[in-house]
Parts: C-alpha cells; sequence; structure tokens
C-alpha cells in the first residue's frame, strides 16, 4: 500500500495548476486525495473527473456569511482525509478558525514576488509600476491575506512587449514547474513552518524564501 501524503486541492476556476499536481503526483510522491471547489462551472473540476480523483462543490453564494462557509468548507476538505491542503487558484479568503484548524498544514501559490502586490491584478500592477521582474510565490497560509512565511520563489524579467495575458502565460509556466516540486518537499517532510518561519531540511529559510530557477 502506498504511504504517499495525501493532498487535497482548493480551486475556483481553470484547474491548470491543479493538473501540472496531478500529472506531477507520481514523481513527487504525494497523492491527491480530493479536489474542493467554489465555483460549480469551474473547468478544474472536469480535471478531476477525468484523473478519477473525487471532488466536493462549497458555492461560497450559498452561506449567509463567511464563518457558515468556512465550516461546511473544512468539513468539505475533511472528507477527504488529507495531510495538506493545497490552494491553486482558490479566489476565496479563508478564516481565521479554518487556517487555525490547520497549523502549518495550507499552502498557497500567489502570482507575484511577494511581498510585493498580494492580492488582485498583480499583472497589471506590475505593468503600471514598470517593473523589470516579476514572478510566482509560494507561502504558507497564516491570517494574513498572501502575507504568510514565504517558502519559494521563482521570476522572469519583464519585457517592453509584455501584456497581461503574456505574463500570466510565462507565470503559468514557472507556476507548474515549482508548485509540484514544493508540494513533494511538503510530503516528504523536508519543510515545516515553526514560530512563523519556514525550515527547509532543519534550516531555517530567508524571508524571502528559496530562489527557485525558471525551467529552461
Ligand atoms: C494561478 O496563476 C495562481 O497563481 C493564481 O490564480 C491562477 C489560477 O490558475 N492565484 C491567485 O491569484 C491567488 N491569489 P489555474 O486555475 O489555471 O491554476
Amino acid at each position: 500500500m502506498s504511504t504517499d501524503k495525501k493532498i487535497v486541492v482548493l480551486i475556483s476556476g481553470n484547474g491548470s495548476n491543479l493538473q501540472a499536481l496531478i500529472d506531477q503526483s507520481g514523481e513527487q510522491r504525494y497523492r491527491v486525495s480530493g479536489v474542493v471547489c467554489n465555483r460549480p462551472s469551474a473547468f478544474g473540476l472536469q480535471r478531476a473527473a477525468r484523473a478519477g480523483i473525487p471532488s466536493a462543490i462549497v458555492e461560497h453564494g450559498a452561506f449567509p456569511d463567511r464563518a457558515a462557509f468556512d465550516a461546511t468548507l473544512l468539513a468539505a476538505v475533511d472528507r477527504f482525509q488529507a495531510d495538506f491542503i493545497v490552494l491553486a487558484g482558490f479566489m476565496r479568503i479563508l478564516g481565521a478558525a479554518f487556517i487555525r484548524a490547520k497549523p502549518g498544514a495550507i499552502l498557497n501559490i500567489h502570482p507575484s514576488l511577494l511581498p510585493k502586490y498580494p492580492g488582485m491584478n498583480t499583472h497589471r500592477r506590475v505593468l503600471a509600476a514598470g517593473d523589470s521582474e516579476h514572478g510566482v510565490s509560494i507561502h504558507f497560509v497564516n491570517e494574513e491575506l498572501d502575507g504568510g512565511p514565504i517558502i519559494a520563489r521563482s521570476r522572469i524579467t519583464v519585457g517592453e512587449e509584455d501584456s497581461e495575458e503574456s505574463l500570466a502565460g510565462r507565470l503559468h509556466r514557472l507556476e507548474y514547474h515549482l508548485y509540484p516540486q514544493v508540494v513533494g518537499w511538503l510530503a516528504a517532510g523536508r519543510l515545516q513552518l515553526r514560530e512563523n518561519a519556514v525550515y527547509f531540511d532543519n534550516a531555517k529559510l530567508p524571508a524571502t524564501g528559496i530562489e527557485h530557477p525558471a525551467p529552461t
């Protein structure tokens, strides 16, 4: 019987990161035991079905407040009995009760070089600021929006010709490379969150995490 750690992936849309996580699960030695989504029409649900992975839908609009949504979301996640929760384009903010229930066990991927540009429209903001670099970050989730301790980042150079669309596409390539790798580290017990700092192979990481090379 496989002893690989199990992850549950939370999505809201296309789910291309979910696809990368599924595709690389064998190589990185974890198992996707379930997918939870807050939008019934999300294409990512079809990806899960195609891979034979069970899914659950928890529609945020159906709940009177965040606490009620969070409680149902947590119950849905727990049904998949996963070791870790991996947010992959999940576009709802998790409440404190949810986050406190899973200390050191929730990861998020964000399309910016955190701590720059938490929140939405990161590509637009990078272009508006005239930044020469952009990138993706993976971090442990805490109660601050996109503000949890950073595990790893990967970067690209922004070109004159770049648009929001081209940046989104270029960053996706980084994401598909980086996220399964980091989840593999977590599943192998190589990553820990201790007193708001990230440890990799028992060594404390700098606040900006591991600098991960872009795929060639
Ligand atoms: C990804 O680029 C991810 O970084 C971003 O949403 C996209 C989801 O794409 N996440 C956030 O903006 C979270 N704040 P996908 O559904 O194709 O994986």
